[in-house]
């Protein structure tokens, strides 16, 4: 069951390229790019040098998985098997109806609520007001509904953005809102029992842990519109509903906002939404998933608490009864 057995590509000590051949092209490739990068950047004023976002990243080695996450899912995989409820209800449709959203070049997110700094940035300006750079990160995903994949995501921690916004010390919270325009979402319009715009929150605590980042990429290049462009919230150690898509608003709030499935059905989704084996949902077991790795058999695994983050996260939920505020 749990692979003990040792797969070829899974060896000892072995790095991201010795166990991802495909991925050991594109850094190879990723290497010469970025010295040839960091010999033209010498020769440009900063400030050239600062506008937009240049993929690939560079990779956080602290991040890399080991074990049974090792492999990481295929890109085509993970761009093409998707949850965007504004697009559809079924995975396998979600890239082809995306199609005809022309993501705005100028897209605005808005700053709001307890925040010193209320005001609405471009994205390439969000980012680097954050003064962090983009890194790539490794993380495992665990949808709710059963399945989990291996991620390499492009992005900054919440964290450097968050200091850099200043909220106030009242605020408890951080919501986070997706557009809620009908003519890019058909689901907006026709699943009027929806709460739309679709929103997500975090305790400020958890908005704050060097896990949780904001993406704008994934597997070395800008998301596509299907996976949340042009940025998302990914925090590794919960189910995947609450890594929000396409934002537009971020606000600081003291009260614990609604979000959009607790919302809809409380008894099934969670605030907090914590990978645990041990509390099933009422349609899915949560004590093991299912790998999707494109294989004809999909292979499962035991689901491990906080997905694996236990040491990162644990410390955040000492007081709560994690049977009934998962
Ligand atoms: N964000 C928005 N705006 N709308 C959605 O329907 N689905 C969530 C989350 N973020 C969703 C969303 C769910 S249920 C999951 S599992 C993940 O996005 C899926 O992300 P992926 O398609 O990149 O795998």
């Amino acid at each position: 069951m749990n692979s003990k057995t040792k797969k070829p590509w899974q060896i000892d000590g072995a790095t991201l390229e010795d166990i991802t051949p495909e991925y050991y092209f594109i850094n190879r490739r990723r290497f010469m790019k970025n010295s040839f990068r960091a010999a033209a950047a010498a020769a440009l004023p900063f400030k050239a040098w600062g506008k937009g976002l240049s993929y690939p990243a560079k990779v956080n080695d602290k991040y890399k998985l080991s074990g049974d996450s090792a492999v990481l899912t295929k890109e085509d995989i993970a761009t093409s098997y998707n949850n965007f409820y504004e697009f559809s209800l079924d995975k396998d449709g979600v890239k082809s109806k995306v199609g005809a959203w022309t993501l705005d070049k100028n897209w605005q997110v808005e700053i709001a609520g307890l925040v010193e700094n209320k005001k609405s940035f471009a994205v390439d300006d969000l980012i680097n007001f954050s003064g962090a750079s983009l890194e790539e990160r490794i993380y495992r995903f665990r949808c709710v509904e059963g399945w989990s994949m291996v991620v390499p995501w492009t992005g900054i921690p919440l964290s450097d953005l968050i200091t850099k916004l200043k909220p106030k010390s009242s605020a408890k919270y951080v919501k986070f809102q997706t557009f809620g325009d009908k003519k890019i979402g058909p689901n907006i319009g026709g699943l009027s029992q929806y709460p739309w715009p679709y929103t997500e929150a975090l305790t400020m605590e958890e908005a704050m842990n060097p896990l949780t980042i904001i993406a704008t990429g994934m597997y070395g290049k800008a998301l596509p519109k299907q996976n949340g462009a042009p940025l998302r919230l990914v925090v590794p150690w919960k189910y995947g509903f609450k890594s929000i898509k396409s934002i537009v608003k971020i606000e600081f709030t003291e009260e614990k906002p609604k979000t959009l499935w607790s919302s809809l059905a409380p008894d099934e989704y969670g605030f907090y939404a914590n990978v645990n084996p041990k509390v099933d949902h009422p349609r899915w077991s949560q004590a093991n998933e299912k790998i999707l790795d494109g294989s004809f058999l999909p292979k499962r695994k035991p689901t491990l608490l906080f997905n694996g983050y236990e040491k990162e996260v644990a410390h955040l939920y000492a007081g709560l009864d994690l049977k009934k505020n998962y």
